[in-house]
C-alpha cells in the first residue's frame, strides 16, 4: 500500500491510489489479516486531468430531455458574491469531478449522464412541523434563483471558481419549519446502483451523506445549487440539487440531494464513516491544519499553472468565523 506524508501534487499520477483501489485492497487485506493500522488513503486522487478526456458538458437540453426549468436561466448575478479570481473554464470544471457514485476518479462525466434527474423528489423530514415531499420543479419555481461566484476548495488541495445558480439554504429551512430542538440537518444523495455503478462497490457506506449545523445552513453563504454557468446544472455537478458551502472543503458539498432530515443528532457523513481522522464533521478550510497525509497550505488552481496560498475559511472568514468562536474544540478537530 502506498502511504506518503507530503504534498499530493508531488505525487506522480501512477503513485496516487484512488480510494476505490485503496478500499478494495483494504477489503482484501482485512480478509487476509494484512491490514495494519488505520491510515486510510481516502480522498487523494489528486492526479492531473488527462488532456485526452472528452468534455461532457451541459445536458439541459438534448433530443430526449429538456430541463423543465430552462426558462429560469441565466439568473441574475448577485453582485455581493463577486470574487477576485477568474472563473474556471466550464470545460475543465465539467470534466474533473468527484462523484463517487459514478467512479472513484475524476473522469465520471460520461457515466453521470445515466442519472435521471426527472422526475425528482426531495423529502423534508425529521424534526419539522410537517414532513413533506417536494417535486424539484415546484421547489425551484417557488424560490428566487440567483447567480453567485464562489471559490471551491477540495480537500485534495485543488481549487476552482464557479458561477453557481441556486437559492439560499435558509429559504428551504423556512419551508421546512423546523422544531426548536433541531440542531443539525442531515442530507442524503439518491441510491440507485442500477444507474450509478459506483454504488455497487459495497465497501462504501452508500448513500452519500453529509451534515451541517442549523447555524451553518442558515448562514447567508450556504447555497443550494440548481445550475452553473448560466444553465441548469450538468449531471456531473450534482443535478438537480446540490449544496455549495464555500468555506468548507468540497466533500461537504453533497450532490444530487434527495433528502433533508432535521435532527438533534450530529450526522455522520460518508467520508467520516470511512476515515474520521481525515475527514471530520467540521471540515473548515484552514491552511494551518494539514490533512494527516498532505499539506493544506496552498492549492493548485485548475485551468492555470498557479499554486496559491490557501486562505482560512477559504477567504470567507468575515462571513463565517463567528459560527465557530464559542465552540470548545481543539483547532485540529474544528478544521478537519
Ligand atoms: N456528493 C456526492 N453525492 N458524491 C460525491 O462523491 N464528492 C464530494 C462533493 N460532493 C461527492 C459529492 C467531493 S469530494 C467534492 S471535492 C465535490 O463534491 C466535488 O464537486 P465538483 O465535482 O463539482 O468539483
Amino acid at each position: 500500500m502506498f502511504i506518503k506524508r507530503g504534498k499530493p501534487w508531488s505525487l506522480k499520477d501512477h503513485q496516487a491510489t484512488s480510494e476505490g483501489i485503496y478500499f478494495n485492497r483494504r477489503k482484501f487485506m482485512t480478509g487476509s489479516g494484512l491490514l495494519i493500522g488505520g491510515a486510510a488513503l481516502g480522498l487523494a486522487g489528486c492526479s492531473e486531468q488527462s488532456s485526452s478526456d472528452a468534455v461532457v458538458s451541459q445536458s439541459a437540453s438534448t433530443s430526449d430531455f429538456t430541463d423543465p426549468t430552462l426558462d429560469l436561466y441565466p439568473a441574475k448575478r448577485n453582485e455581493a458574491y463577486q470574487i477576485e479570481r477568474a472563473i474556471t473554464d466550464e470545460g475543465i470544471n465539467s470534466s474533473y469531478n468527484n462523484f463517487y457514485e459514478f467512479g472513484s476518479h475524476k473522469q465520471i462525466a460520461k457515466a453521470a449522464q445515466a442519472l435521471k434527474t426527472r422526475p425528482w423528489q426531495v423529502t423534508i423530514d425529521g424534526m419539522v412541523e410537517k414532513e413533506m415531499v417536494l417535486d424539484i420543479d415546484e421547489l425551484i419555481r417557488s424560490v428566487m434563483l440567483e447567480e453567485r461566484l464562489y471559490r471551491h476548495r477540495c480537500v485534495e488541495a485543488w481549487s476552482m471558481t464557479i458561477p453557481w445558480t441556486g437559492f439560499a439554504f435558509k429559504d428551504l429551512i423556512a419551508k421546512a419549519k423546523p422544531l426548536s430542538g433541531a440542531k443539525y440537518i442531515r442530507m442524503e444523495t439518491f441510491h440507485d446502483p442500477s444507474v450509478a455503478s459506483g454504488q455497487k462497490q459495497s465497501w462504501y457506506p452508500w448513500p452519500y451523506v453529509e451534515g451541517v449545523t442549523m447555524e451553518e445552513a442558515s448562514n447567508d453563504l450556504a447555497f443550494l445549487v440548481t445550475g452553473a454557468y448560466g444553465k441548469p446544472a450538468a449531471k456531473q455537478f450534482g443535478a438537480p440539487l446540490r449544496l455549495a458551502l464555500p468555506w468548507k472543503y468540497g466533500f461537504k458539498s453533497i450532490k444530487s440531494i434527495t433528502r433533508f432530515t432535521f435532527t438533534d443528532k450530529r450526522p455522520v457523513s460518508f467520508w467520516e464513516q470511512l476515515a474520521a481522522r481525515e475527514y471530520g464533521f467540521w471540515a473548515n478550510v484552514n491552511p494551518e491544519v494539514d490533512h494527516p497525509r498532505w499539506s493544506q497550505a496552498s492549492e493548485r488552481v485548475l485551468g492555470t499553472n498557479d499554486r496559491i496560498p490557501t486562505k482560512i475559511y477559504n477567504g470567507y472568514g468575515e462571513q463565517v468565523a463567528h459560527l465557530y468562536k464559542d465552540l470548545d474544540l481543539p483547532k485540529t478537530v474544528l478544521y478537519r
